[in-house]
């Protein structure tokens, strides 16, 4: 049954890291098979959507999607510093020409996590200079590519550092405090010095210098935040009709008596602090898996009895509206969601996950929110970061042997509600 009115852009999410496969220039891809590594296994072939983006996007489309975010990856575009490559230029090209053809929107982030290793062994999300190297990469892309593209991400959930700094800090990270696929199991020191040599000694790359950044903090963020501005500017100034903005990755905090000042606080860290630099962005990127509940001693457990999902947090469909609502009364541009979903091995569990999700984003827009999109994480199952495979958040399940795509019921719901 329809939902969305027909313009509504109603799709799903991926980044290229984690479906592209052999993202070799890039930090990442040195990180995963080291003695030591964080990573539970590498990315290796991914579920090779760079050579079968075809075939997902028609996918997509067939199921009555009309947008698709995905990334662009630096790495591939920029191997090494000043040195394009006309070959993945064109690949970006062809992709975002298949979309349009096919009537599907692309939304399409320039960062998502990932950086080419030569910027990390310069110091990467930890050297000031970064910002003005990504501004040169998102400005040859939007020569190069801007007339086709419309709404551009410059950085996927940019206080995501600040958030694992405090995971980190806090010492008693555990999978599901936070909402992305890293193990804070390996906060234990020994063996995060032990990796951080190897990776010095065969990389060059200390790991305190990727995005995801456990070493972060406020330089840190600060560096994120310059990136987004030059890279913004420097866009918008090429190609004028360009729709920038940023992503966040958003809790729903719901305070318990005596919790309220806290539950403010970690609202103000997550989302409130970045407004005065992104009041001028034309959306903003809404992202959201859960709620976390705060009470007068801070984070409480789910309740007893609550579902989790694969990723230990709970499953909690309606935060997705209650963060839109919230980021609305600060942020006056438009709204797109651009991930929510759950990783579940139970397809139904999706299904009502989505139904549920979405009839809240279709209450938002009644009642005036200018909710232009919503974009289901994810697509295909990933690569989920440090957690590696077994995490499926997809919309499509891959035998990643054969690479065969088998579509599950939940993209035929999603694709039905406009
Ligand atoms: C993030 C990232 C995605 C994750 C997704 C599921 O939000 O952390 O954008 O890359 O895979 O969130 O954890």
């Amino acid at each position: 049954m329809s939902l969305f009115a027909k313009d509504f852009m109603l799709g799903a999410s991926t980044a290229a890291h984690q479906v592209e496969g052999n993202n070799i220039n890039s930090d990442f891809w040195a990180l995963e098979s080291l003695p030591g590594t964080m990573f539970k296994e590498p990315s290796l072939d991914a579920v090779d959507h760079y050579n079968r983006y075809e075939e997902d996007i028609t996918i997509l489309k067939n199921a009555g999607l009309n947008a698709y975010r995905f990334s662009i990856e630096w790495s591939r575009i920029e191997p090494v510093q000043g040195e394009w490559c006309d070959e993945a230029i064109d690949h970006y090209r062809k992709k975002i020409a298949f979309c349009r053809a096919n009537g599907v929107e692309p939304i399409i982030t320039m960062h998502h996590f990932t950086s080419p290793k030569w910027v990390v062994q310069k110091g990467g999300w930890g050297n000031p200079e970064t910002a003005d190297f990504f501004k040169a990469y998102c400005e040859k892309l939007a020569k190069e590519l801007g007339a086709d593209m419309k709404y551009i991400c410059t950085i996927n959930e940019a206080n995501m550092g600040l958030q694992i700094t405090k995971l980190m800090k806090d010492m008693q990270g555990q999978v599901g405090d936070v909402q992305v696929g890293i193990d804070a199991g390996v906060a234990r020191r020994e063996a995060m010095m032990a990796y951080g040599r190897e990776a010095m000694i065969q990389h060059q790359i200390n790991p305190q210098n990727i995005f995801l950044n456990p070493g972060s903090g406020a330089l840190g963020n600060a560096i994120v935040v310059q990136a987004h501005i030059k890279a913004r500017d420097a866009m918008k100034a090429v190609c004028p009709h360009l729709k920038i903005g940023i992503t966040l990755s958003l809790h729903d905090f719901q305070a318990q008596k005596g919790g309220e000042h806290e539950a403010e606080v970690e609202w103000i860290e997550e989302f409130t602090q970045y407004l005065p630099y992104i009041y001028k962005d034309d959306f903003i990127g809404v992202q959201n898996y859960s709620r976390k509940i705060i009470g007068p001693e801070g984070r409480i457990k789910p309740p007893a009895g609550a579902p989790l999902t694969q990723m230990g947090y709970e499953n909690y469909p309606a935060a997705i509206s209650n963060v839109v609502r919230k980021v609305a009364e600060g942020f006056k541009g438009e709204i797109v969601v651009t991930e929510n979903g759950i990783s579940t091995s139970d397809d139904a569990e999706r299904v009502a996950f989505i139904q549920e999700a979405t009839k809240g984003i279709q209450a938002c827009i009644d009642d005036g929110i200018p909710v232009k999109g919503y974009m289901h994480w994810s697509l295909l199952d990933n690569f989920e970061w440090m957690l590696g495979y077994d995490r499926t958040f997809g919309l499509i399940a891959v035998d990643r042997t054969t690479q065969t795509r088998y579509p599950k019921e939940s993209l035929s719901v999603l694709g039905k509600l406009r």
